[in-house]
């Protein structure tokens, strides 16, 4: 058998990090990766060890197994051969990973076959657990609903554009949809500024603002004590505690006047009612950059409608709008930068 190198992932990181190392070509697609205690085996392409090692991976020598061509949702439908065809029909052939653990949204009629659905799930993908998201999230804290259909950890780490995301997703919610957000935000120049993060939940703006954009300070607010909780595990995991400064706090309630260069607002539906409180921190000359759900065909006149209100027509330049994600029928999640003048 043909002896490879392989790049010893931690099983946490191999769903973010190995599509990232296949873009770069830096893995050998003849040989196929294998699983050691809690590692990945990732077969290194040749000549390419010196990236992985210069990133921190250790190497090891193995016999290279040969290549599954099956597709994932090929093998499901395979192993459920016997399933009734309008169970079969309504399997989820798509899933979201967070580290070892695989998120799935599910038809209700396959409910009779979780137990089943939960082990093949979890052995295809290679995972430690299965949990099924049944009705998104919910309430001012945007608490996730799931179910563990198969193991029981909920716990792991994403890992996002270099950040580590630890977080339970039994607890917490983290929108997948939002990734190019979180990257825009780590492509922020904001050196030597001052930030406020009113709705920091487990530090999903902040932490690439800290790590990247040359913020001096981030003041990262955050309501519910089980994403607190997390905000600060995250800060210290992403070695960013010299710059951001977790509250535990309504936002509503910080202090201070005009002293925020740029402020965050990452929550939708109710943001406007949090604007006034926004607009007494801010400089003159900061920037929000302010979330909210509109109409697809009316959501620049609603932002230039509720920044009028709050602060007047010459109040305010809007800067940039962008979709951040679809949100329901017709209706868009939208991100503004908006200059307080
Ligand atoms: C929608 S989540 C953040 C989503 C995030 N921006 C993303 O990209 O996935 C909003 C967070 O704001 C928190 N929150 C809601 N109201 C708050 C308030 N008044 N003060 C501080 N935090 C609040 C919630 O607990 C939640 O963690």
């Amino acid at each position: 058998m043909r002896v490879v190198t392989f790049a010893k992932i931690p099983v946490s990181e191999a769903p973010e990090a190995i599509p990232n190392f296949l873009k770069l070509e830096l893995i050998d697609r003849s040989a196929k990766i294998a699983k050691e205690d809690a590692f990945r085996l990732v077969p290194v392409a040749e000549g390419r060890e010196d990236r992985f090692i210069q990133m921190g991976y250790e190497l090891t020598e193995g016999p290279a197994y040969t290549l599954e061509r099956r597709s994932p949702q090929e093998r499901i439908m395979e192993e459920m051969s016997d399933l009734p065809e309008d169970i079969r029909s309504a399997l989820p052939m798509k899933w979201e990973y967070v580290g070892s653990i695989v998120v799935l949204k599910m038809d209700p009629k396959c409910d009779p076959y979780k137990e089943r659905i939960g082990r093949v799930y979890a052995k295809i993908l290679e995972v430690d657990t299965v949990c099924v998201d049944s009705h998104g999230v919910s309430g001012e804290f945007r608490r996730p609903s799931m179910e563990v259909i198969y193991g029981t950890g909920t716990e792991s780490v994403r890992l996002e554009n270099g950040i580590r995301y630890f977080f339970d997703v039994s607890k917490v919610m983290f929108a997948s949809g939002n990734t190019d957000e979180r990257y825009r935000m780590r492509e922020q120049d904001c050196t030597g500024e001052i930030v406020v993060d009113m709705f920091a939940g487990i530090g999903y703006f902040t932490l690439p603002l800290a790590k990247y954009s040359g913020a001096r300070r981030i003041f990262a607010c955050e309501k519910n004590p089980d994403s607190y909780c997390f905000l600060v595990k995250n800060i210290e995991i992403n070695d960013v505690g010299d710059i951001v400064i977790p509250i535990l706090a309504d936002n509503r309630a910080l202090l201070g006047a005009h002293f925020a260069d740029r402020i965050l607002m990452g929550y939708v539906q109710r943001t406007s009612e949090f604007l006034p409180k926004a607009l007494k921190m801010i400089k003159k000359g900061g920037i929000i950059h302010y979330h909210d759900t509109f109409y697809v065909h009316e959501y620049k006149e609603k932002i230039e409608e509720i920044f009028t209100r709050a602060c007047g027509r010459e109040g305010f330049r809007v800067e940039m709008v962008r979709e951040v994600k679809s949100f329901a029928p017709s209706v868009s999640h939208y991100v503004a930068d908006v200059r307080i003048l």
